[in-house]
């Protein structure tokens, strides 16, 4: 079994729909997210640590006074990648609003920078108040995506708005708007795709099988995720959105050349492109007379990743392996290192089936082993997991 692959905080705040957000906690991992849960210490009079210690399996603090050696405001702020805050008082709304770091929930906060969800729950008459709804402005101002309470009957008997949404409807929101909305905003991801051709004579050349789908599902997913997307695309007639700057290219030398121009300034490379290992020694100007085909001679390419990396900085580096034998990690681990990548996704090509396919069966790979491994998933579907170990891989990059 592989690994949840998305961090994310589950802050819960001192109200009664507290015990809703075990249900929420239980979904979320469902969801396949890996979650810490902060409550405030004013929460721990609904639903206790022990609760959350059990539900979650992980150790539960709330306060910065406890292990404090961890400086766990900052090591939380860093692995994870969304903060969910379900419910949201009117007291902690004020307090994010405000700027207050009074508690390990609200000092995280401040320290991050990741997408935040808030799910306020509260009597109607607090929701309505216009200093909940001026701080409501101020954090939506700020980039926060806050709910609306949902309808109904609340705590005190009196019905009106307040109450916590539902759980579907608050991951819905989760990771339709909060997630997809902002966690690329502000990085440049640059894609290579297609597969190169390098030509032999006016009429041949040396290329491979690959059509550029995995890539531009990426520079796709990276796109709706807010990302400012460069697609250097080898011999690939397949549209992109407009939004992506996409760069056509032919040859290795072409490749590389638009590639060493965009390097130095993304955050993130995912390198898809099936590079040509070789090119001919001499391009023929003229076609060349099948029996003289036999005496072609090859010189071998460059690395074009191993070239980048070679200059790289804080670039979230992902290589990518075809492979037809069976899944050889220590192989696969050698290769990422080999290229300076910080990743690899070992793609198991038998029979040629992956190639021009919307499907795919692999692992992504650390220098820590497996990651993630799939059985025929879309290769939008890998898209989205690729980013999200890449941008918790970028994350300790610093
Ligand atoms: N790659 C590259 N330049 C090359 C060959 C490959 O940048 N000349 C990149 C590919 O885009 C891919 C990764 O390196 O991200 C691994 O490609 P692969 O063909 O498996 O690498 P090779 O070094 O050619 O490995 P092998 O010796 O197994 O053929």
């Amino acid at each position: 079994m592989s690994a949840p692959t998305r961090e994310i905080i589950l802050g819960v705040g001192g109200g009664i729909a507290a015990y809703k957000a075990c249900d929420l906690l239980r979904r979320l991992q469902d969801s396949d997210f890996a979650v810490t849960v902060v409550p405030t210490p004013s929460s721990l009079n609904f639903v206790g640590k022990a609760t959350w210690e059990a539900l979650s399996g992980r150790k539960v603090t709330s306060e910065v006074w406890e292990d404090v050696e961890l400086v766990r405001h900052i090591s939380l702020a860093k692995d994870a990648q969304a903060i969910i805050i379900a419910p949201a008082t009117a007291d902690l709304i004020a307090r994010v609003a405000a700027g207050r770091a009074d508690d390990l929930l609200t000092n995280l906060i401040l320290a991050s920078t990741v997408p935040i969800l808030i799910v306020p729950a509260m009597h109607t008459a607090m929701w309505e108040n216009s200093a909940t709804q001026s701080n409501v402005v101020t954090l939506r101002n700020r980039g926060i995506d806050v709910m609306e309470p949902a309808d109904g009957a609340l705590t005190s008997g009196d019905i009106g708005k307040g109450r916590f949404p539902d759980t579907a409807t608050i991951i819905e929101r989760f990771t339709s708007t909060t997630l997809r909305a902002k966690d690329l905003t502000g990085k440049k991801v640059l894609v290579s795709a297609g597969g190169t051709r390098e030509p032999i004579d006016p009429v041949r050349f040396i290329g491979n099988r690959s059509t550029g789908i995995q890539g531009i599902a990426i520079a796709e997913k990276a796109r709706e995720r807010g990302a400012d997307i460069t697609l250097v695309l080898a011999n690939s007639d397949l549209p992109t959105h407009p939004e992506i700057k996409r760069i056509d290219v032919q040859s290795v030398a072409e490749l590389s050349n638009e590639l060493s121009k965009e390097f130095s300034h993304c955050d993130f490379l995912f390198m898809t492109a099936a590079v040509s290992d070789v090119r001919p020694s001499q391009v023929s100007a003229e076609k060349i007379k099948k029996d003289n085909l036999d005496q072609l001679a090859f010189v071998q390419n460059q690395d074009v990743i191993a070239t980048l990396t070679a200059n790289k900085l804080q670039q979230c580096v992902i290589a990518f392996a075809a492979e037809t034998g069976e899944n050889n990690l220590a192989e696969a681990q050698a290769k990422m290192i080999r290229k300076g990548a910080d990743l690899i996704y070992l793609n198991n090509v038998s029979d040629g089936a992956i190639f021009g396919s919307a499907y795919t069966s692999g692992s992504i790979i650390d220098k820590s082993g497996i990651l993630q491994s799939f059985t025929n998933i879309t290769k939008e579907s890998l898209a989205d997991s690729l980013i999200n170990h890449a941008i918790i891989q970028r994350n300790k990059l610093g």
